[in-house]
């Protein structure tokens, strides 16, 4: 059986204060067993955080890190600076460092990789345009992200990484997926695991969705079948609203 796992991705949103009052608050808040609960903050407030949560059974997200071990990269975060911290899980490939950071399916795989060596379990996004989606092309444009952001990895690897699907024409918009559209992505991309590397990891990988996830729409897409878990923007950011989303 899978864990729901719903994972807050404040994005660039929060000052260390902010972030310490929001965490103080949900941590205090009663929260249903059995469901895993991560928040991704930008990297200056994840010691503090990391502080903050201890002993909250909730885990810590970094929302990016560099695929180079160390060396002249400068403004960058490697996944042992990451790990120093006791960060738990990298979001990889979100579509905004795709677009606006040149990410591309190849430094997804090297980061992915790397996150895995190094003990951080990847949160790796795919998802297509409104483009895509009107030419007919999602499905095969989602399934080759999967493939090439899993070149080289084992399936023992594979088997620890969480894909949220996350299709751009829902992020931010308020427009999100029907439970049917994210359940049938969210399926492909269970199939598209299945033909890599089998049935044991295809049924163990949890497979996210995300896109304008918020209070009145989560439960409907929790309950939908091959939708284990929810990557939620800007619903994150308030603690009852989040919380109102873990309790889906
Ligand atoms: P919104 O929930 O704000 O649409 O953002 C989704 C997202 O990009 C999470 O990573």
């Amino acid at each position: 059986m899978r864990t729901p796992f719903i994972a807050g991705n404040w994005k660039m949103y929060k000052t260390t204060a902010q972030a310490l009052e929001f965490a103080g608050r949900f941590a205090a808040m009663d929260r249903p067993a059995g469901v895993n609960v991560a928040l991704a903050a930008p990297f200056t407030q994840l010691a503090a955080l990391k502080k903050k949560l201890e002993g909250s059974g909730i885990k810590l997200a970094a929302q990016n890190m560099h695929y180079e071990e160390e060396g002249a990269f400068t403004g960058e975060i490697s996944a042992a600076m990451l790990r120093e911290i006791g960060v738990d899980y990298c979001i990889i490939g979100h579509s905004e460092r795709r677009q606006y950071f040149g990410e591309t399916d190849d430094t997804v795989n090297q980061k992915v990789k790397k996150a895995l060596g190094a003990g951080i379990l990847p949160i790796c996004c795919v998802g297509e345009s409104l483009e895509i989606r009107e030419a007919g092309e999602a499905a095969e444009y989602v399934s080759s992200q999967v493939r090439a952001a899993l070149k080289d990895v084992s399936a023992g690897e594979a088997a620890q990484i969480t894909i949220a699907y996350e299709p751009i024409w829902a992020i931010g918009t308020g427009r999100t997926a029907t439970p049917g559209q994210a359940g049938e992505m969210c399926g492909l991309i269970r199939e598209t695991l299945k033909e890599l590397y089998g049935t044991d990891v295809s049924e163990k990988t949890v497979i996210q969705y995300g896109g304008s996830v918020k209070p009145s729409n989560a439960s409907e897409l929790m309950h939908t079948e091959h939708i284990d878990g929810a990557l939620v923007g800007g619903a994150s950011l308030v603690p009852e609203d989040f919380m109102d989303i873990v309790r889906f």
